[in-house]
């Protein structure tokens, strides 16, 4: 792919560096021409193990392109991440004027270029909730091209930073709502224990068929007994969260995938909620309760060393 991180600090460098190791090609772009000389000159800023070796090898080999220049760093950019500071002001809120900066330079390189293909924002920094929204509408009114804001928060540890790039121990996902879906199953079927993503649905079943409708919207040639493979063997278990009628939100059931019978992916709640009624104050009651049914992931969590009492799953045990 076609890569473009603007802002080659601690988070930068480290994406930038790690994504050309992996074959994508990578343009860094530095406005600090101290910074930026000496990566052009072949040297790291900053010190994290094995970063500097991989970067020099990449930066030889073409892989990765350091410039100041973000017009021509997003000319063919298909994904552009912004790693720029967002440093905490005197009164305790974000200074935003780095980001501002950088994704108005992304909106008018852009719109100069008049590309109409797919360009995805991914948002490093860390930033308030809205900013994405704000960026996106910014972008939908300059440019042509189709335009997604995503964010991938930094959770970067110096010291173990390239290690954790490179390995990441498990892949959580905001919500999907479109074809994205596929790519989202893919990454869950390779082996990232613990991935996570969100998905909106009246009920666990529900979730399921609506993974496949925007599978289906990619207009795939997945047939679809292969797709509902995919589905059974990347995802575990479904938590199902409802917002009731006086507003809260709670967990109402709690699913396991089996696998499948013929076509037919096979699911069984686990634990659900039961309604009771309303309190005098208006607030939905009741009772959550095991269905009876050990889901098969016990076992695999026992192994894991998370011992939980086989009596929870009873079913003669309300639960709180
Ligand atoms: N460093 C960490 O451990 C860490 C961890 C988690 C989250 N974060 C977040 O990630 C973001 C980046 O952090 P960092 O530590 O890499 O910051 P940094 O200050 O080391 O790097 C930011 C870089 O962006 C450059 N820059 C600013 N505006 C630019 C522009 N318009 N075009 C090109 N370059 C520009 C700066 O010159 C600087 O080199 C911040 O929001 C930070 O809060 C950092």
């Amino acid at each position: 792919m076609d890569v473009t991180v603007i802002g080659c600090g601690y988070v930068g460098l480290v994406t930038a560096t790690c994504l050309a190791s992996i074959g994508h090609t990578v343009r860094g772009v530095e406005k600090d021409q101290k910074k930026l000389k000496t990566l052009q000159d072949g040297h790291c800023p900053i010190f994290e193990p094995g970063l500097q070796e991989l970067m020099q090898e990449n930066y030889a080999s073409g892989q990765l392109q350091f410039t100041d220049d973000v017009r021509s760093a997003v000319k063919d950019a298909e994904v552009v991440f912004l790693c720029v500071g967002t440093p905490p002001k005197a009164d305790g809120t974000v200074d935003m004027s780095y980001l501002e900066a950088a994704g108005k330079e992304v909106c008018d390189a852009l719109a100069e270029n008049n590309n109409d293909y797919m360009v995805t924002i991914i948002v490093k920094s860390t930033v308030p909730s809205g900013t994405n929204r704000k960026l996106y509408n910014c972008l939908k009114e300059q440019t042509r091209a189709h335009v997604a804001v995503v964010s991938n928060p930094e959770f970067l540890k110096e010291g173990t930073a390239v290690n954790d790039c490179l390995n990441p121990d498990r892949i959580v996902i905001g919500e999907v709502r479109s074809e994205e879906a596929l790519d989202m199953l893919q990454a869950m079927n390779t082996g990232h224990d613990g991935s996570l993503t969100t998905v909106h649905a009246n009920t666990p079943r529900d979730a399921l068929t609506r993974i496949e409708t925007m599978i289906a919207m990619g207009a795939t040639n997945l047939p679809e007994r292969a797709m509902r493979q995919q589905i059974s063997s990347a995802i575990n278990v479904v938590v199902q969260q409802t917002r009731l009628s006086d507003g809260s939100r709670r967990v109402t059931t709690i699913s396991e995938i089996t696998g499948m019978e013929g076509d037919i992916i096979t699911m069984q709640d686990v634990f659900i909620f039961e309604k009771t009624g309303l309190s005098p104050e208006g607030k939905v009651t009741g009772r959550f309760r095991a269905t009876g049914v050990r889901p098969k992931c016990w076992e695999r969590l026992k192994a894991a060393g998370i011992n939980l009492p086989p009596e929870m799953f009873s079913g003669s045990e309300e639960l709180r």
